[in-house]
């Protein structure tokens, strides 16, 4: 354990994750300035700003798809240094990305295992284990409390059931922080509350989510704190008790610098 805390973060114990003074620049363009902030185990924190805010951008740096232009990462104290999205994961880090980056032509299961296929059998004759694969994935969306069934293929989905494959597949590592880039775009009401009721189970196993999302009631029902990033900036970082939905509009325009 490092004897570095920070002095607002001592009352609550170690955050999970830290980012201090974060930077993050494409050539002229200041995608990311100057951002700090803590997340801790089970946190439930909304990350709002406009088109071209920076949040995405944080996300991959936090996932370790890229490198930051300056700036350090702690976790549980300690420095890390993520320089491919394996090192993220293996330290507990994953995230579901706007897109989910599903195969449709595949059946959840074997989506749920992507890359991390399960083998049986030896040398030359290792073979996919794809009834080990059905079983896990099955006890996984169970778990999420899913209806999705491990062998349906993808294609034939709802957005909600894939999401639970994107989101099931975070659970394979087990996740720590899992990261959300605005995973309720693409999919209708009834299935953002099955969304947002995974939220809620993760959080009460212990896992911190950051979730980014335009829609505003989405965020109030379920975070703990919100940061607002304006133009690579944070602008707000507090309670969502102690904010409203105005205040945080005012804050992603514009109108109320900082909050
Ligand atoms: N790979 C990249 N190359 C160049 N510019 C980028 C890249 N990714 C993001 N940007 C720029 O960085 C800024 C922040 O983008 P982004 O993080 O995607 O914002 P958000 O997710 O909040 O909409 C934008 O000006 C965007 O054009
Ligand atoms: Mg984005």
């Amino acid at each position: 354990m490092s004897t570095e805390t920070h002095q607002e973060d001592c009352a609550l114990g170690e955050p999970f994750l830290e980012l201090r003074c974060i930077h993050k620049h494409f050539g002229a363009i200041q995608a990311v300035k100057s951002v700090s902030f803590t997340i801790s185990p089970g946190e439930v924190i909304g990350l709002m700003g406009d088109n071209g805010a920076g949040k995405s951008t944080l996300v991959n740096i936090m996932a370790g798809n890229y490198p930051p232009s300056g700036g350090e990462i702690y976790m549980e104290g300690k420095r890390v240094h993520f320089s491919k999205p394996v090192h993220a994961r293996k330290n507990g880090i994953e995230v579901v990305y706007q897109d989910l980056a599903l195969c449709d032509h595949l059946s959840a299961a074997h989506n749920v295992f992507l890359g991390q296929e399960l083998k049986k059998g030896f040398g030359p004759f290792r073979i996919l284990d794809s009834e080990t694969m059905y079983t896990v994935a099955g006890d996984l969306f169970r778990e999420l409390k899913s209806e999705t069934r491990p062998r349906d293929l993808v294609r034939e989905m709802s957005g909600g059931q894939r999401q639970a494959v994107a989101i099931a597949r975070t659970r394979l590592n087990s996740a720590r922080l899992i990261l959300m880039d605005e995973p309720t775009a693409a999919i209708s009401v009834r299935q953002v509350s099955e969304v947002m009721e995974l939220i809620k189970r993760l959080q009460h196993d212990g896992i911190a989510v950051l979730l980014i999302s335009h829609r505003m009631p989405d965020v109030f029902a379920v975070s703990e704190r919100i940061i607002v990033l304006r133009r690579g900036q944070i602008v707000a970082d507090k309670p969502i008790a102690c904010s409203s939905p105005e205040e945080v509009t005012g804050l992603i325009t514009g109108a109320i610098e900082r909050a």
